[in-house]
């Protein structure tokens, strides 16, 4: 964690950052703030592309597009977090046009002797939009829920493997995706949350999201050929309550 902090600071001296989301605790998988390989106008990329010669991948749209962890694999550099459930804390704003943006918490449960997640299918938070100052990037500012429940059907125990996964959906839809690994422990060996580690900016407000039938939002049946305007009736935003 310590060593992350000198990470964003010099993260946050570069300009031009191709980037999104950003985990600062309880740690990250690896920095994933990449764009790098051919122009998709000059090759047709679709997405992940990879020199067999090299072993390289390149991401020419940027990694954080590519499901589940945003183009980084599993690490074996866990970070203990309780076995309850724990904090997260994460900077939304690390480019442009997140002004907006939906997030999804979700956890993947490593059974013993596997190599990685079968799946990242385990909610842990209900999805929640985060209301950013502006359009344009606002890297160093934060939201942390310091205590995140664990799915109420699953019993796991202290030493199982998980992977955290979190994922921020841009306003055109698309999904930018960061994980830490983790071990579950005991919470007196966790890092503890702390006003250091553990921050809500206070330019950064939050919407619960929910939908409602569309009868009961308009009275009536709604075309999905209908303007656009209509169709976002169906999604609509209420106060805060994570
Ligand atoms: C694990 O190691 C990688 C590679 O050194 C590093 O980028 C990452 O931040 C580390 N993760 C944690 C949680 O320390
Ligand atoms: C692109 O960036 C990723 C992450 O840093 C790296 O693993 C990969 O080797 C890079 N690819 C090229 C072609 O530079
Ligand atoms: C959890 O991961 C660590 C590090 O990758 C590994 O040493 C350990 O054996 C794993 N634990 C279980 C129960 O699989
Ligand atoms: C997802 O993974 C869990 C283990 O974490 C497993 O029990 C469950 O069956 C998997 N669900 C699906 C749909 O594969
Ligand atoms: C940040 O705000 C969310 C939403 O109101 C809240 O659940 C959370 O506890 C706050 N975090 C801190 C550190 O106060
Ligand atoms: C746990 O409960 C949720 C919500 O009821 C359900 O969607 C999910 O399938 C359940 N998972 C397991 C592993 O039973």
């Amino acid at each position: 964690m310590y060593r992350l902090s000198g990470l964003l600071a010099t993260l946050a001296a570069i300009a031009t950052v191709q980037a999104h989301t950003v985990i600062t605790y309880p740690g990250w998988r690896g920095n994933n703030l990449h764009a790098n390989g051919t122009s998709p106008t000059q090759t047709g990329s679709i997405g992940i592309d990879y020199d067999p010669s090299t072993g390289d991948a390149s991401f020419p749209y940027g990694m954080q597009w590519m499901y589940p962890c945003g183009g980084v694999p599993i690490t074996q550099n866990r970070t203990k977090w309780p076995v309850h459930g724990g904090g997260l804390a994460v900077q939304p704003g690390w480019f442009q046009g997140h002004s907006l943006a939906l997030f999804y918490v979700n956890i993947g449960i490593n059974e013993p002797g596997m190599n990685a997640p079968p799946n990242m299918s385990h909610p842990v938070v209900p999805p929640f939009q985060v209301v950013g100052p502006r359009n344009t990037e606002y890297p160093g500012s934060s939201f942390c829920i310091p205590q995140i429940g664990m799915p109420a059907n699953l019993s796991l125990q202290i030493g199982t493997n998980i992977t955290l996964q979190v994922i921020e959906l841009a306003q055109h839809g698309a999904a930018l995706y960061s994980c830490v690994d983790l071990t579950l422990a005991d919470p007196s060996e966790v890092e503890p949350i702390t006003p250091q580690n553990c921050i809500n900016s206070t330019d950064l407000s939050f919407n619960l999201m929910y939908t409602m039938s569309e009868k009961a939002a308009t009275g009536a049946a709604m075309s999905l050929r209908a303007a656009p305007v209509a169709v976002v009736l169906g999604l609509v935003v209420a106060a805060l309550l994570l």
